[in-house]
């Protein structure tokens, strides 16, 4: 039977938080156990270099998120789990789509027109300011990345969908072009259920907001982080609302039905929120002490991390190499004997 191919990219820029375990980290390895499926998840090291250029941030954050998906869980047997940057045939195909995709449909993509309109309000001359090659194509690798693989699924937040439309587009322009099935149609999975949590401000958990619960961070500083979680000035007795609540959204994406059910009950009883706090922090603790470890004995052996991304970066390439032989040659860049 054939496999229905599932694929994510996670861009090696920040440190992994708990939203990002909470809404990307923790479905995709779940997905990945499914004997239906074939994973595959990388570091989106190429498209971290649009967004930073510090040498030294892009490499931590490869390793951290690394260590982290393979802490968490990740089976690196039935996943294939790899850097998109020991892909070369990855940027190859990115050019080839380039040439078949039209300026125009760039031009509409929202990061690069946000881009743009930062400009304007600036009262920039030039609209284009600041902006490199690499974020107005940026849509072209993510493109390569998907159908280098012919991904069926592409589960993404929803400020992705509109690449993964293009994605398409770019597949049909080439099989159209070059007449033939090259790429599969990817579709974009959005969950609806996705959980977003909040951050220690309230708003979206981002590391753009500086908002962030690091998942490895040491118990001390876990604690001082949840003590920082914004609440209101209601006095313990008084009932609280944990439908408006950021700790108690952060609990309950972690903890079970009864146990969410039950810190309800003590909101409503009025519950004091230092108390809600060393619940969470308590709770949050026992969960990632293991997984923490993990994580550390990871870091501290970078040498076997590479052993794993080496291990799929051989898997990926066994199917991108000969599928990439065939687009050169339908391309006419085929060997000549
Ligand atoms: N652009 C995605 C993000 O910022 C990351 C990414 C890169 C990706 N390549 C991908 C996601 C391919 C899905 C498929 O979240």
């Amino acid at each position: 039977m054939n496999k229905t191919r599932v694929l994510t990219g996670i861009t090696t820029t920040g440190t992994p938080h708990l939203g990002n375990y909470v809404g990307a980290i923790k479905p995709a390895i779940a997905a990945s156990q499914d004997p239906n499926v074939q994973s595959f998840y990388f570091l989106a090291d190429l498209h971290a270099l649009i967004k930073c250029q510090d040498p030294k941030r892009v490499e931590q954050s490869r390793l951290e998120i690394a260590a982290t998906w393979l802490a968490l869980g990740l089976d690196t047997d039935n996943a294939i789990f790899y850097r998109q940057s020991d892909i070369p045939e990855i940027p190859e195909l990115t050019w080839m789509l380039s040439c078949v995709c039209a300026k125009g449909l760039m031009n509409r993509a929202h990061a690069y027109k946000a881009a743009v309109g930062d400009n304007e309000i600036a009262g920039s001359q030039d609209p284009d300011k600041g902006i490199t090659m690499g974020l107005f194509g940026y849509p072209v690798l993510m493109a390569a990345d998907i159908l280098m693989f012919n991904a069926h699924k592409v589960p993404v937040g929803r400020d992705q969908i509109q690449h993964i439309e293009m994605a398409r587009d770019m597949a049909g322009r080439f099989n159209h072009l070059y007449k033939g099935q090259f790429f599969t149609q990817p579709e974009a999975v959005v969950d609806e259920k996705m959980e977003v949590l909040n951050g220690l401000d309230g708003r979206k958990m981002s590391k753009s907001y500086n908002n962030t619960i690091p998942l490895f961070v040491s118990e001390k500083k876990l604690q001082k982080l949840v003590r920082k979680i914004k609440t209101n000035s209601l006095e313990p007795g008084e009932p609280k609302d944990p439908d408006t609540c950021t700790l108690f959204q952060i609990y309950s994406a972690f903890a079970t039905v009864e146990e969410t059910a039950e810190l309800r009950r003590e909101y409503e009883n009025g519950i004091g929120w230092g108390v809600a706090k060393d619940r969470v922090f308590e709770y949050l603790n026992a969960h990632l002490r293991e997984p923490r470890e993990r994580y550390q004995a990871l870091m501290e052996d970078p040498g076997h991390i590479e052993q794993v991304l080496a291990k799929g970066a051989e898997r990926a390439r066994s199917e991108a190499a000969p599928f990439m032989d065939r687009l050169r040659e339908a391309a006419g860049l085929g060997r000549f004997i």
